[in-house]
């Protein structure tokens, strides 16, 4: 079982007795909304997808819960995927369900967590990452993290009755080593 410990948060994999709990932070619009949409269709579509993550490197699913390390328990869930069917390199997400639990500094070191260690653990050379342009939590997240803005996706996602621009952000693995301090 991969577990990573950071200063404050500790991402490990999701337990079964927390699976409703995830399943309904996907689909709750307040948690996910106002800038994002990871809803999926059935309890039981869900708990097959976060159990067949491992081998599926496009699967949408969790594939870590962020708990604060003096408290168990999950205030959110992280995950990666293979975005392109070409192209060579992960993307991650993130999201705190736990909306008490926002603007602590949670997600900035969980998604720090994910990216180090997908760059210890895979041969890829880039990570990147894709928000609403209206996210600002989101993207200063990325920003803070040492993610580049690569590019504005003009009308590329659609929520609340309404085509939205995203941002594309990276880091290429030079980059990532060279942080300071290092992630
Ligand atoms: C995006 C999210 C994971 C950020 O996690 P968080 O723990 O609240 O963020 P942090 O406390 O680590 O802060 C990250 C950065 O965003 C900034 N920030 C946090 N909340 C903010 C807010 N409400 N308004 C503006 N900036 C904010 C912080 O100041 C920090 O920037 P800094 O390092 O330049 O100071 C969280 O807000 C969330 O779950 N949002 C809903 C789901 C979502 O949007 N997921 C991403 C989809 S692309």
């Amino acid at each position: 079982m991969t577990v990573l410990e950071g200063a404050t948060v500790r991402l490990r994999p999701p337990a079964v007795e927390e699976y409703p709990l995830l399943f309904g932070w996907f689909n709750d619009p307040e948690v996910v909304a106002p800038y994002d949409r990871f809803s999926v269709d059935t309890m039981d579509s869900f708990v097959a997808s976060v159990e067949s993550a491992s081998t599926d490197p496009s699967s949408l699913a969790p594939r870590f819960v962020v708990e604060r390390r003096t408290t168990p328990g999950p205030i959110g869930f992280v995950g990666h995927y293979k975005p392109h069917p070409v192209l060579e390199y992960l993307e991650v997400w993130y999201v705190l369900g736990d909306t008490a639990a926002r603007g602590r500094g949670y997600g900035k070191e969980a998604v720090g967590l994910l990216i180090g260690h997908l760059f210890a653990t895979t041969a890829f050379a880039r990570i990147g990452a894709v928000c609403d342009v209206e996210n600002v939590p989101s993207f200063r997240l990325l920003e803070g993290l040492g993610l580049r803005r690569e590019a504005t996706l003009r009308s590329a996602l659609f929520h609340h009755g309404r085509w939205h621009d995203v941002y594309a952000y990276g880091v290429t693995r030079p980059e990532w080593s060279a942080r300071t301090p290092p992630g």
